[in-house]
Parts: C-alpha cells; structure tokens; sequence
C-alpha cells in the first residue's frame, strides 16, 4: 500500500521513470557523464577511458560490427582473432558447405591460418570516434517545414561524414537519434578481409534448435571465430593470400575464473533497432495486424521450405540458412505478440501517455504538444488501412524467390526504358544482375520456389483486400480458376528466371520486349506499381505525420522528466549495457537458475530429433569427465548463464565483460519472458543469455583439438586454481 502512495507520488514529479541500473543502451562517450558512477558502485574496476576513449586503446577498440549490423564480435588475439556466434556465421558456414563437406553437420576448424575461409561479403568495422553533430544538423533544421527535414538531414549529413573521412580511408555515417531529436557521427575503419576460423557442429552450435531459439534453460554452444586480415601496411585490403592478420588497437583478455550471482557484467556492442517510446497505438497495431501475419506467412513458408528439406541433402544446405533467418524472427513475432499481453505493455504505455497528456494540456506546453498523441493516433488509423497490403509484399511477394530476383532485374528494365538506351549504362545494370548469379543460383532450387511461390500468392489474395491488389494479378488468378498451383506452374513455364541458362541467354542480348513477357517480372512490376503508385501515396503522409508526432513525443518526454536519464533507441550504432550475472522467476513459483551444465545437454539429448542430437565426442567427453581446466570448482562443465542486460538483435556475438575488463561470454539471446523488451524493457524477467566462455574454451580445445587458438588468447588466470584435470 505504501509503495503505491510512494510510486504515485513520485509520478507527480516523473520520477519514476529513472532507469534502473540494467535497462538501458548507453553511448560509449557518455558513460562518464550518465553511468559511471553507477557502474562502479556495482563493483567495476575500470576506468571511463579505459572502456572508451578517442587517443588511447580501451575497450571499443575490441568491439567489432559485423556486417555493417548484422552481429557484433570481439578481437580475442593480438592477431584479429575474432569471437562471435554460431548463428552470425551460419550463411558463412552454410555458403561453404556441400554434401562432401558439410560443415553445418560436421564443424568446421581451420588447423592453421592457410586453411581459413574467406567469408565472402563479411566486412568488420572497428569504431575509431563517435561525435554529437546535433547542432550542426539542427541549425539547418530551424523553421524548415516536414517535407524537407528529409533532405537537408541528407545533404548535412553527407558533407559531415564527408569532411569527416577526407583524406582517410575511414568510412563515416551520421545517424539519427531519439526520433530525429539529435544526430551523431561514427567513424569507423572497415575491413573487407574476414575468415572463418572455427565452428563447431550445428549439434552444438545451434543445439536446441528451435525449439530451445529465444528461451531459457538454453544449452547452446552459440559460437564461432573468424579473423581480420588487412594488407601488408596494416589497412583494409580486399581478400588476397598476401594479406596479413590485423594487429586491433586492443584485444579483450579472456577470464576462465567463472561467473557467479550478482557479478557485476557488461557487453558493448551494435544493437540493431528497438521502439522503447512506441505509443501504446503503434504497439497494438504491432500485435493485432502485422505480426500475426508475418507469424502466418513465415509459417507456411517453412513447412514449404522443411518437406524439401527433409527430402534432400542438397536443398536442406542450400536453404538452411535461408531457413534459419526465416524461422528466428517467426518465432520472435509469436512471442512478442504474447509478451505483449501477458506484460500488460499497451496498458503500461497508455499509463504513461496519460501522463503525458495531463502535462501537455498543461497552458504552458498545448500549444507544441497538445496534439501530439491526437496526431499519432489518426495517422495510425490511415495506416492501419494499408499494413497488411505493406506486410504481404514484404513477407509473401517477397518471399518467392522468382519475384525476389525479378526485382533485382528492375535497373536493367529501367534501363531499357529509353529507345536507343545509353550503352554505358546499360552495361552497368547487366553487370549488376550478372554479379549477382552466382550467389542466387548457388541457393536456389526451382521446384521449392515453385511450390513457395504458389504458397505465397494464395495466402497474399486470400488476405489481402482485392482493391490494394493489382489487376494483373487478379486477372492471373481468375485465368487459373483460383487455382494457385497453376498459376506458379504459367509463372515457372514462362519466365526465364527459374532456369540459369535462360536469364544469362537473355543477358547476352537484353530487350524490354522481353522483359514485359516474362510473367514473373511482369508480376514484380505489377505489384510494385501498385504499391508504389497508390498505396505510396495513400499513406505517404501519414507516415510522415508519425515521424513529426514521434519526434515530438520524445521529445516532449525529455522536457516533462528533465531528472530522467534517456538512452536512445538501438540503431546498429555502438552501445554499452551493464548489470550483473542474474537468475530469475518466471512465472509464479518457478525459479531459473542463472546457469545451465552439461547435465542438461544430456537431460534433452534425442537422437529422434535433429535439434537435439549430441554428438558421440561431446559425450565421451562429459562421461570421462575430462573438461580440461575449464570446469567449473565443482567438477561440473559450465554452458550458457544470465545477465540483466539491456541487449537486442544485432548484439548477437557481443562480448559479455566482468568488472575488470575481462571476457567472461558470447551474448546469443533474450528469453521468451521478456520478448516484448523491444518496446518496454521488463526490469524484472528481461535477461539476456550468454555462453560461457569456458565452454567456448573447452569445445575449441577438448573437442576440436584446435587448442592453438587458445592459446593465441590472453588467459587471466584463475583465481582459485582448483584445476580439475581428466578422471576417467
Ligand atoms: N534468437 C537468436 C537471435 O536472434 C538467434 C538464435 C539462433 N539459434 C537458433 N536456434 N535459431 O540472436
């Protein structure tokens, strides 16, 4: 009762918005201004500049962004060795694999540097500064009206990233902040030059499958090496067998001491993108339309995808990480969109509208933000018309791969457009398409498409209101008499996409006529038009209208809680979490312990299931016994444990850090609990989960027998050398 008359209280003032220690995805240059006293009252032994500074090496300059966003890893060697997941190399160790040399089944360890794989199209950006350009930005923003914010952010930002690199060879990217409120530079050094060192077997990597995906108790070895490779002078080179390891301005010194409750923990990382200050109508429309689609046609798409994979070697390692991309953000909407519920967020976030309200009808603030949540909210109402016609191109036209390439060939259709095309760039978008055979092909296998495509387009007339669809595809359909077997089996018979050899005979002597034959492209070009044509222009404002009100609300936010500290939302630009090692409750009367063993592994080995296979070794080795020195004091072997850490997509293979600076795990992922964190941090069940990095150690020496590259790592030593040794 007292807490709530306290709590209220507190609202008056907007005080309890303060975040807690674990909530929050703080930006490295600001640590010593917002955190850091914080942090060392919960036991962190270093120094602001030791955990980001511009002049001196500290810990950013281990934290590498994978992919321009796509995972995080971290240098664990003085020669670019790289930590990072399974799951962030899987295309990598997917692209690499055939039937002969599988080693999605089987792991992959390269024995010595000759024998790493280059990862084709993996780039590793290291962060060399990062600078506040809000005012630069803004100043040019004054009195400008909403049509042309977008513009002159691009123009002003060009030319910062372009004076910011002149005369470097750093690559630069100015980004939004806080809705359009503030802006930063990042400056980074990217090279292009990454292999694949080690994997282990999906039976450890990926154990669990996904059934286990996004949920804890979790026994998954979620981890893979890679290395950076730069020229000869030490600066970012395409791959060549000259290129030498990169030497990183700082590597993190990997801890084999174990973790225990309540240990303090860190991870810096490139989470991808969150929407903490969604209102409560975007949040419902999240739930109620678009992700229960997407849960829909992501569903079809892999009971389409699995019958062909259970039926070949060959199409289940060409769509296995087709697959796996498909499947964790199918389960990532089922769990959001019962999280959502179950946490009570759409109530949480009108509680804090309601506040905001009161404060904006406030004389002093209506004029700026009376109608700001008014606006949001009938901008919503327009869009909501549209969402599912905008989530079924993205999902389900998109989906089929036909339609996916007849897209990719719109620059050479455009570049037919005029009677006599310019040659020069004519040549250019053929060699736009040519380049991009190979890794379509590789993957890519007709029948499954066909039935994919046929799949696709049936769930997308079924669903979709008819007059968001365009008329030639309504007219295919009503020519195949509603049956969408033969509307795929008209498109595959008549396009020259399905067949390699076709499109590259095309290639050779391109033509409109052509193009404008093909039913597949035809399709693309159908739905395009439609979708950029009138349903653009139907919800091209309102969408603007949203961004004016989103930037308002956050801002208005900040003014009416000018005692809370804000972090801004994730936008794959480098941030730092801290917390601690931590169990949980999820639900009454159970308790989650804070780490997994091995103990489980074998609890859910079933040789029926090929999530849960354990490989013959891995349980040779547990029944032995022989862990090596990485056990934990109690003779048992350590897998995955728990932080409060505030982490995302895109932090996927970031370094979890104990207080002195030292790699303690590999992040892999959140729990099922919390998958409405996104949009409204859960303080109490939010986790993330981590494997241990004695695990890593022990699978990479014990198992794989690569022990060279532990001992390339800079071990801290155990403080209690209790080392259990192997007792048969
Ligand atoms: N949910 C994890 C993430 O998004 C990916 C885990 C991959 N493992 C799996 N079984 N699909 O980072």
């Amino acid at each position: 009762m007292k807490r709530i008359l306290l709590l209220a209280i507190l609202s008056i003032f907007g005080l309890n918005n303060f975040v807690f220690a674990n909530e929050g995805m703080w930006l490295p240059m600001f640590i010593n201004r917002l955190n850091y006293q914080d942090m060392k009252k919960m036991g962190l032994q270093l120094t602001p500049e030791e955990i980001y500074s511009v002049n001196n090496s500290s810990l950013k300059d281990a934290i590498v962004m994978l992919s321009g966003g796509m995972c995080t890893a971290e240098a664990i060697s003085k020669d670019g060795l790289l930590l990072t997941n399974h799951h962030c190399a899987f295309g990598t160790i997917q692209n690499n694999s055939t039937v002969e040399h599988d080693y999605l089944t089987d792991g992959f360890w390269a024995m010595s540097r000759d024998k790493e794989i280059p990862a084709k199209g993996m780039t590793a950006s290291f962060l060399i500064r990062m600078e506040d350009v809000s005012d630069v930005v803004n100043a040019k923003l004054d009195g400008v009206s909403n049509a042309e914010r977008n513009p002159i952010i691009k123009a002003v930002s060009d030319s910062i990233q372009a004076a910011a690199t002149k005369d470097t060879h750093y690559n630069a990217s100015v980004k939004s902040f806080f809705d359009g409120n503030e802006f930063y530079l990042f400056v980074y050094e990217t090279f292009t030059d990454v292999r694949l060192v080690g994997a282990p077997p999906s039976s450890i990597g990926k154990f669990g499958g996904d059934t286990d995906n996004w949920m804890w108790p979790r026994h998954t070895g979620d981890f893979s090496m890679l290395r950076v490779y730069s020229g000869q002078d030490g600066k970012p080179a395409d791959y060549s067998a000259e290129n030498i390891p990169f030497h990183p301005r700082h590597h993190l010194p990997v801890s084999t001491k174990g973790v225990n409750k309540e240990d303090f923990a860190m991870i810096m990382g490139y989470p991808g993108s969150t929407d903490r200050y969604l209102t409560s109508r975007g949040v419902e429309l999240a739930v109620t339309v678009d992700q229960p689609a997407r849960v829909k046609i992501r569903g079809t798409k892999l009971d389409v995808w699995k019958e062909d994979m259970d039926q070949s070697d060959e199409v289940r390692i060409k769509y296995a990480s087709k697959y796996a991309g498909v499947a964790n953000y199918w389960k990532y909407f089922i769990g959001q969109t019962e999280q959502v519920k179950k946490n009570h967020v759409i109530e949480k976030k009108k509680a804090e509208e309601a506040e905001f309200q009161a404060w904006a009808n406030t004389a002093e603030h209506k004029e700026e933000y009376g109608d700001v949540l008014a606006n949001i909210e009938s901008a919503y109402d327009n869009i909501e018309k549209y969402t599912l016609a905008n989530t079924y191109i993205q999902e389900a036209v998109f989906g089929s791969e036909v339609l996916v390439m007849s897209y990719r060939l719109m620059g050479l259709r455009r570049a037919l457009e005029a009677k006599n095309p310019d040659p020069i760039q004519l040549n250019a978008a053929i060699q736009a398409v040519k380049g991009r055979l190979d890794n379509f092909y590789k993957d890519y296998n007709a029948p499954t498409d066909q039935k994919l495509t046929a799949a696709m387009l049936k769930l997308t007339y079924e669903d979709v209101n008819h007059d968001q669809l365009p008329a030639y595809f309504l007219d295919l359909v009503k020519k195949n008499k509603n049956d969408f077997d033969k509307v795929a089996s008209y498109i595959f018979e008549k396009s020259m996409i399905p067949n390699r050899d076709d499109l590259e005979a095309f290639l050779q002597k391109p033509s409109a006529k052509k193009m404008d034959k093909d039913p597949a492209i035809q399709l693309l070009g159908a739905f395009l038009g439609k979708f950029r044509g009138e349903i653009s222009a139907a919800v091209g404002e309102s969408y603007s209208a949203l961004s004016v009100g989103n930037r308002l609300y956050v801002a208005g936010l900040k003014e009416m809680q000018p005692m809370r500290k804000f972090y801004p939302n994730a936008n794959s630009t480098m941030r730092l979490t801290y917390g601690q090692v931590l169990d949980y409750f999820p639900r009454d009367a159970v308790y989650y312990n804070y780490y997994t063993t091995m103990d489980g592994i074998i609890e859910k080995e079933d040789p029926s299931n090929d999530e849960f296979i354990v490989p013959e070794k891995l349980k040779d080795l547990y029944n032995k016994k022989d862990f090596g020195p990485y056990a934990m004091e109690d003779g048992e072997m350590p897998v995955c444990f728990l932080t409060n850490n505030d982490i995302t997509g895109g932090n996927s293979g970031s370094p979890v850090i104990n207080a002195n600076g030292e790699l303690i795990g590999c992040a892999f992922d959140g729990n099922w609990e919390a998958m409405s964190g996104d949009i409204f941090f859960e303080k109490n069940i939010q986790r993330t989960i981590v494997v241990d990095i004695r695990y890593v150690l022990f699978i990479i020496d014990k198992y794989a027998g690569a022990k060279h590259l532990v001992d390339e790592m800079t071990l801290a030593k155990k403080s209690n050398p209790a080392v259990i040794e192997a007792k048969p």
